[in-house]
């Protein structure tokens, strides 16, 4: 009898497939005796009529249900084998061997878990940046996330902002100042009012300085010198001093009598200014077209009588001397006073 020997899962796969080929009553070569280990109850999806191979039995003598229940209680046991047969075997003894080996790579959290777990820990597994680095450098343990941002304290504020802020405004000086707005709004008043009343009195004074010295017409002197009696042609009006002294002096007969006489160059009707028309020989108004002769006499418009006469004298040195002070109208038989014309 061939001593006993614990077999791999290749090993008895070969030696189930040798029985499925010979036949049941094919005896092995290979006895099939089990493991001081092994199990010999069936899983639960084995066949109800299977049993446990009895130890020391061949495989030859085995059947095929104890073969397979020799192969899963082969499969349940521990890793013994080494991992050479793990290509050749089934893949369920491979993971099983994966299983065994498991403990050893627990040492290096590889799975999702763990990392989890090493994140709650707040240590960071994997490459760290530069600025992790410099921190490990330090001696410090480098924490995952945003770094913390150490914000400084503000700097203090300086003695004036200190004295500003410290200046609170009490009761007192809020009625103080109240007091002196309620003042001034009105001061203000009083001092607008006061300045209204002397600028009236200013006003005032002013228009009265202006009563004291009213507006003056300086006329000409009422007697005014005209020039010698030879200086005037016979028929002749001279007009230069109608401007200046607002007559006449003319040269002309008057009742059969040569005379010099003054008229003045106001018309009788409405006190328009008459023009000499030298061509036409006579006194025109041109307001409303009175018209009067050489020496006086009106003769058409609306004129109601002569123009009138300025006295009119002959001085010491022979001039004449016209005064203006003295009117004479003809109407009212005047023009014959000797004080009327000069006569030549
Ligand atoms: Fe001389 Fe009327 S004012 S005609």
């Amino acid at each position: 009898m061939a001593a006993k020997k614990n077999l791999s899962m290749e090993e008895i796969l070969a030696s189930c497939r040798s029985l499925d080929g010979g036949g049941a009553a094919e005896p092995s070569a290979t006895p099939v005796t089990p493991s001081s280990g092994e199990s010999t109850t069936s899983s639960s999806d084995a066949t109800p009529s299977t049993t446990a191979a009895a130890p020391g039995k061949k495989a030859s003598e085995m059947g095929v249900a104890e073969m397979l229940a020799a192969a899963r209680a082969e499969k349940s046991k521990p890793a013994a084998a080494p991992k050479a047969t793990s290509k050749a075997a089934s893949p369920a003894v491979s993971k099983s061997s994966s299983k065994a080996a498991a403990p050893a790579a627990k040492a290096i959290p590889k799975d999702t878990s763990s990392i989890l777990a090493a994140a709650r820990k707040d240590v960071k597994p994997g490459p760290m940046s530069k600025a992790e680095a410099a921190v490990k450098a330090k001696g410090e343990t480098p924490t995952r996330g945003k770094p913390k941002i150490v914000v400084p304290p503000p700097p203090e504020k300086p003695a004036y902002a200190m004295a500003h802020q410290a200046e609170e405004p009490s009761a007192g000086d809020r009625r103080s100042f109240m007091s002196t707005a309620v003042g001034t709004f009105v001061g203000s008043f009083l001092a607008v009012g006061f300045t209204s009343l002397g600028l009236t009195h200013l006003l005032w004074l002013l228009g009265f300085a202006r009563f004291m010295f009213p507006n003056i017409r300086i006329e000409p002197p009422s007697e005014f010198r005209v020039g010698f009696p030879a200086d005037f042609a016979p028929g002749q009006v001279e007009t230069k001093f109608k401007a200046q002294f607002g007559v006449w002096i003319v040269r002309t007969e008057y009742e059969g009598q040569a005379q010099i006489f003054a008229l003045k160059s106001v018309c009788t009707h409405l006190g328009c200014t008459p023009n000499w028309l030298e061509g036409e020989q006579k006194f025109k108004c041109p307001c409303h077209g009175s018209g009067f002769y050489k020496d006086g006499i009106n003769f058409e418009g609306p004129a109601p009588r002569p123009l009138e006469r300025y006295g009119i004298s002959q001085a010491s040195d022979g001039q004449l001397v016209v005064d203006k002070s003295k009117k004479f109208n003809e109407e009212k038989g005047q023009w014959a006073d000797s004080t009327s014309f000069v006569p030549v």
